[in-house]
């Protein structure tokens, strides 16, 4: 284990959470991570951490856009009802594993399955229609100057009927009043974290089973970075969601989840429990600020 940087006579550690001259630099992450990976985690590492058959595995992942190759033969499991999340470098491809799962990327090897069907060649739209995939934020904005309503119902795009589009919209409706109440305002006019609730109901009109969600609390105020963290929770206790989230917040995101994944340069570096990966001194080092 590398020992912490010394800059201008402070100890520098942590990663993300502290002020400017208490943070290890990105390139510092990057290079002291790298140490991190010696040992990776065996499938039957990762298939400890799901209780019983996962309900979606990825095996031996090749992936990346055009014909750069950002994700080297990448494993995960994740049960049904989990939630699990990625953390890992600026860079290190965690965006990149959310788009392959999805069908945003050009997968070279390796295969994507849910309930042990292969995905991996669905598009997008049948990734959301027919293997209950969704895909939340970063790339997936609302649209400003539509209604509330009628971003909900573009969620139900791939819909036949539009009758089913606004049965869909109207359960969001009865679930979250704070939507239901600006139902007929342009959702430009929405504070940041409405912003955030209305991109994740969007996607919940289709009544998908595994949300991936890319930094669920990027850009925003700490209230409403736990009003998120709380939706996503009902919608995994309550709703029976199984989630996987990359979170910059990486101690939101430990705290939050069943399973963390550290993601270094395109590799699975570190597996275990959300909460064992918060105590781990080099995770907290590099990525919890401490
Ligand atoms: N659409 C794209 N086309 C080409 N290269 C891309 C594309 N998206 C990402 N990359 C590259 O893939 C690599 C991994 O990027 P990715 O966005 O997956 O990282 P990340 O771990 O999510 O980082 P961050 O924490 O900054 O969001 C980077 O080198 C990036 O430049
Ligand atoms: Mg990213």
């Amino acid at each position: 284990m590398a020992e912490p940087t010394k800059q201008s006579g402070k100890t520098i550690s942590g990663y993300g959470l502290g002020g400017v001259d208490t943070v290890m630099s990105v390139d510092d992450v990057a290079r002291e991570a790298e140490g991190l990976s010696a040992d990776t985690p065996t499938l039957e590492q990762l298939s400890a951490l799901t209780p019983g058959d996962p309900y979606l595995s990825i095996d031996g992942l090749v992936a990346g856009y055009g014909k750069m190759e950002i994700i080297h033969e990448f494993d995960l499991r994740v049960g049904a009802g989990q939630s699990l999340c990625l953390i890992g470098p600026n860079g290190a491809g965690k965006s990149t594993i959310l788009h392959s799962i999805y069908g945003f990327t050009n997968i070279t090897d390796g295969a994507v399955s849910v309930e042990g069907r292969d995905v991996t060649s669905f598009n997008p739209n049948r990734k959301l229609k027919d293997a209950g995939i969704a895909y939340i934020l970063q790339d997936n904005s609302v649209f400003p100057d539509m209604t509330v309503e009628e971003n909900l119902l573009m969620g139900g795009f791939l819909m036949k009927e539009s009758a089913e589009a606004q049965a869909a919209t109207e359960r969001v409706f009865e679930k979250y009043d704070r939507l239901a109440q600006r139902r007929n305002q342009r959702a430009g006019v929405l504070s940041g974290g409405e912003r955030r609730l209305l991109e994740i109901s969007r996607a919940l009109v289709m009544n998908p089973k595994v949300l991936l969600v890319d930094e669920p609390s990027i850009g925003l105020e700490p209230r409403f970075i736990d009003m998120v963290f709380e939706i996503l929770e009902d919608l995994q206790k309550s709703e029976g969601k199984t989630i996987i989230m990359v979170e910059q917040n990486a101690k939101k995101g430990l705290e939050f989840s069943d399973i963390g994944y550290v993601l270094v340069s395109g590799r699975l570096a570190l597996a275990g429990k959300g909460d064992e990966l918060l105590d781990n001194p080099d995770v907290g080092r590099l990525f919890l600020g401490g």
